[in-house]
């Protein structure tokens, strides 16, 4: 079963979505994954997710009251198959702090080549939480394909 952290940078509105779209689809599915989600600042440490993302979950009718956000810590590195991140900056961080590998990239590098994505917007700026859902829903639907099929 592979074991999957969902990384952005205040763990409370992208990597959550992404969390709880994924656990949703790969149910949905029925493929067995281990899935969570992670800030690299820690800045929202202990707290609920964002209202707008909370939102969005609700209106799908996805349950996401028990998410407590957290910081990244050393031993996730070890303990996942895949870090995966959101924006540039969070790779940046990422990079940094443990080191360049194939188990950890950027979301959108799922999307086919011809997308206009190449990170998820954040909606903490953009206030646009349906876009942020749109692109993190696509890239969930084929991460979970790929695992399916045993292409990572
Ligand atoms: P996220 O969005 O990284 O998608 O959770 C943000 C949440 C909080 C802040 C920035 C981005 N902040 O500055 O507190």
């Amino acid at each position: 079963m592979k074991k999957i952290m969902f990384v952005c940078l205040g763990n409370i509105c992208r990597s959550p979505m992404a969390e709880y779209l994924c656990r949703a689809e790969a149910e949905k599915r029925g493929l067995a994954m281990e899935i969570t989600s992670a800030g690299t600042s820690g800045w929202h440490d202990g707290e609920y997710m964002h209202c707008g993302t909370a939102d969005v979950l609700d209106g799908l009718g996805i349950d996401s009251r028990d998410f407590v956000s957290k910081r990244v810590k050393s031993s996730d590195w070890e303990e996942f198959d895949y870090l995966i991140v959101m924006d540039d900056n969070n790779l940046c961080d990422m990079e940094t702090r443990f080191s360049k590998n194939k188990k950890l990239f950027k979301i959108t590098d799922l999307l086919p080549e011809n997308s206009r994505y190449d990170h998820v917007p954040d909606p903490w700026y953009t206030g646009n939480f349906k876009e942020t859902h749109d692109i993190l829903q696509q890239c969930c639907e084929i991460l979970v394909t790929r695992l399916q099929r045993g292409e990572m």
